[in-house]
Formats: C-alpha cells, sequence, structure tokens
C-alpha cells in the first residue's frame, strides 16, 4: 500500500500518542526503569501536549501513513531564525528499515528549506545506538555530549548537528 506523509491533524493525536509510547517504550525499555517510561508516556506524550504541538505555528509536525494506518512521526521546533530542534522521529517497530524514518526526515527538509532554516539539532540517549547509526546515515554529525536529569535519573546524550544547504 502507498506511502503518504502530511502535516498531522488534531483529530489523529490519540493514535499519534499510541504510536508515540509504543515505539518509545520498546526504545527504551532497557535503558531507562519502567517508573521513567511510564512518567514519559503520560507527560509528555500526553493528548494536551500533542494537540497543542500540532497547532503551533513553531512546530513541524509530519505523519506517515500506509493506506489509513498512522506507523510514523517527526517533530521538529523552532529554537531560533536559523535553527531548529528535532524532538521525535518514531516509526513503528514492524515498519522500520524500509526507509520511511529517513523520507519523514527529507519532507521536513524541504519545509525547513523554504523557511531558510540553516541547521537542525538533536539530541540522542547515548545507548540508543540505532537511531544514532541512523543519524549518521542521514547526514547528522556529533558536535558534543552533556548528560541530564530526567525524573530523578542521570541520562547522558549525544549531540549532534544536521547542516542544511
Ligand atoms: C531511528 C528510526 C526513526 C529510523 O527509522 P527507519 O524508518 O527504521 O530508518 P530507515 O529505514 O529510513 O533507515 C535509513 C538508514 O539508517 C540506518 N539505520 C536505520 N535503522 C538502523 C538500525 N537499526 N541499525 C543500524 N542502522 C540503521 C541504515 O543505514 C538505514 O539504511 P539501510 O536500511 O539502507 O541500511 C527508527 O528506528 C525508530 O523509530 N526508532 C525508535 C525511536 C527512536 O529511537 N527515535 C530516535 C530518537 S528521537
Amino acid at each position: 500500500m502507498e506511502l503518504t506523509i502530511r502535516k498531522a491533524d488534531i483529530s489523529e493525536s490519540q493514535r499519534i500518542k499510541s504510536v508515540l509510547s509504543t515505539t518509545w517504550a520498546e526504545t527504551y525499555k532497557g535503558i531507562f526503569s519502567s517508573d521513567v517510561i511510564e512518567k514519559i508516556t503520560s507527560d509528555w506524550h500526553s493528548i494536551r501536549n500533542i494537540t497543542g504541538q500540532i497547532e503551533s505555528n513553531d512546530v513541524i509536525f509530519q505523519v506517515a501513513l500506509i493506506g489509513t494506518n498512522l506507523i510514523g512521526l517527526i517533530t521538529l521546533y523552532q529554537i531560533n531564525s536559523e535553527s531548529f530542534q528535532l524532538g521525535r522521529l518514531y516509526v513503528l517497530k514492524e515498519f522500520q528499515r524500509e526507509g520511511i524514518g529517513e523520507k519523514l526526515f527529507a519532507k521536513s527538509l524541504l519545509i525547513l528549506r523554504e523557511k531558510n532554516v540553516k541547521r537542525i539539532l538533536v539530541e540522542i540517549e547515548k545507548e540508543n545506538r540505532k537511531a544514532i547509526d541512523f543519524y549518521h546515515k542521514i547526514g547528522f554529525f556529533e558536535v558534543g555530549q552533556k548528560s541530564e536529569n530526567l525524573f530523578g535519573n542521570n541520562i547522558y546524550l549525544i549531540e549532534m548537528v544536521y547542516n542544511i544547504s
């Protein structure tokens, strides 16, 4: 079936929450405690948060659908006139490694080029090798590392940048 990538609609918030929560738990189950995963799901992935981001002019929120099945999403938010932060890029496990992550990124890049944005930043948990390999493959490079406190847990993040030419 055909793949469609387009702007998210608020009527899809519940389906988006479901893709986010499932993929987040699968990705981080060996990295974070179930307590932290639960807190992130109820806080970061709340319908209120998702709806607010879809409606925001400072956020690019695109979804990937196969037929009518919502299987992936990307969000990027504006930091300043030259830079956006890639906040989320999620593809359901059963659809990973089919080029969908790369296509979600390519569509967002078209939008950012039109806005004359110069760079995209992303921070990845350092044990999330799959995502780090993915970002290297699509043209990001590492610029630093930092630690942060996430609900009482120290986490280590790799900082990466993509320069838009
Ligand atoms: C990271 C993620 C978005 C990649 O999406 P995807 O649709 O599977 O990636 P693509 O099929 O477009 O992969 C493009 C290239 O990236 C690299 N890549 C992707 N997944 C990889 C993996 N598991 N291991 C190593 N390299 C990988 C490969 O070079 C791949 O090209 P190839 O398949 O021709 O070798 C997806 O794995 C995912 O949703 N992970 C869970 C959530 C997450 O960690 N998101 C990132 C943090 S915001």
